[in-house]
């Protein structure tokens, strides 16, 4: 059985596919992470962990509690501004 983490699961994308994905593989087989927590489907009805996508210390030990085998990265910073910009250390957004 597929065991999905996918991180940002709290946005726009992130939330709808968290929803999806346990309605195919399971409630307890995707595990929802984000840096923040909202009262949501997501967070809710399922496993849910506050993962900022930097810790990657973080993300491998959840990735070993919950046996893991495929990550999806949702997690994104998204603003007219932060494209602008080149890399602004400390987020995520690398402008090319
Ligand atoms: N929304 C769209 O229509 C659309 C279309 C095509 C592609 N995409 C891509 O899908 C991805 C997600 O887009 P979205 O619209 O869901 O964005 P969103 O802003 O709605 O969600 C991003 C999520 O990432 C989380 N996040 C931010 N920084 C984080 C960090 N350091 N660690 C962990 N989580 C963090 C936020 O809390 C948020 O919940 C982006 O890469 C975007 O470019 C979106």
């Amino acid at each position: 059985m597929k065991k999905i983490l996918i991180t940002g699961a709290l946005g726009q994308i992130g939330s709808e596919l968290t929803v999806k994905l346990r309605d195919i593989y399971g409630q307890d087989n995707v595990i929802a992470t984000d840096i923040r927590i909202t009262d949501s489907e997501a967070a809710n009805n399922g496993p849910f962990e506050i993962l900022d996508v930097m810790d990657a210390n973080k993300m491998m030990e959840l990735a070993k509690k919950y046996n893991v085998d495929t990550i999806m990265h949702m997690a994104a910073l998204l603003s007219a501004t932060l494209k602008q910009s080149r890399y602004l250390p400390g987020t995520l957004t690398w402008a090319v």
